[in-house]
């Protein structure tokens, strides 16, 4: 079972490349949204692709859980400034954080990859959080050689680069970099 988080931030809309590729290498994949990435994706065509709605809100309290079966490997893809900011530092006020907080402590593989201009990656708040995220154990691909922020206002022309492929590689082998996923 592998959790694709996504984001509000530019390639969300290709999620679907990776859902495909996920297929591919034999994992379930589903798709948990923050509220702000269900502007970018297309709920219905990712519920169809992976068989299970897309999961952006909270159940209700009187709900029945959900049967969301636990995860082997999360991806983050593509993970916004404002989600690698918040859960870096313990805040959990999307569904797709709360997932988050508590991914971290499960101890499966998880790789986030941050879409982002250089006004943001240079800010002391995100390259802290990159950090905190990296210490508890969470790979980050982010930073020469693996991937970059792109200067403001290329994001559309930089998403079609976006690392869905290597984000898959790293979570099927367990968040660690080898020579061949680069
Ligand atoms: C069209 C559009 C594109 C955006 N692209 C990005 C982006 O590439 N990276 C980013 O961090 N935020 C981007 N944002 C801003 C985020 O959507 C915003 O910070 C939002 O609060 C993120 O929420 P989330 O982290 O819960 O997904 C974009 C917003 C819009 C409307």
């Amino acid at each position: 079972m592998l959790y694709l988080v996504v984001c509000g931030a530019g390639p969300a809309a290709d999620v679907t490349v990776l859902v495909s590729a996920a297929k591919e290498r034999g994992w379930q994949p589903c798709v948990i949204a923050t509220p702000s990435a269900t502007r970018f994706i297309n709920l219905e065509e990712l519920a169809r692709q992976t068989g299970r709605p897309v999961r952006s809100e909270h159940r209700e309290p009187d709900e029945p859980r959900g049967s969301l079966p636990r995860a082997d490997a999360v991806i983050v893809a593509p993970a916004s400034f404002n989600t690698i900011n918040k859960w870096a530092h313990g805040i959990a006020d999307t569904y797709a954080l709360d997932i988050l907080a508590e991914s971290v402590s499960y101890g499966v593989p998880i790789v986030a990859v941050p879409f982002v201009n250089t006004n943001l990656s240079n800010r002391t708040p995100f390259k802290e959080s990159v950090a905190r995220l990296r210490d508890e154990g969470v790979t980050v691909i982010f930073g020469p050689g693996q991937w970059e922020s792109h200067p403001p206002g290329t994001g559309s022309e930089r998403a079609a680069a976006f690392p869905w492929r290597l984000a898959l590689d790293l979570a099927t082998n367990g968040g660690t970099f080898t020579p061949s996923s680069g």
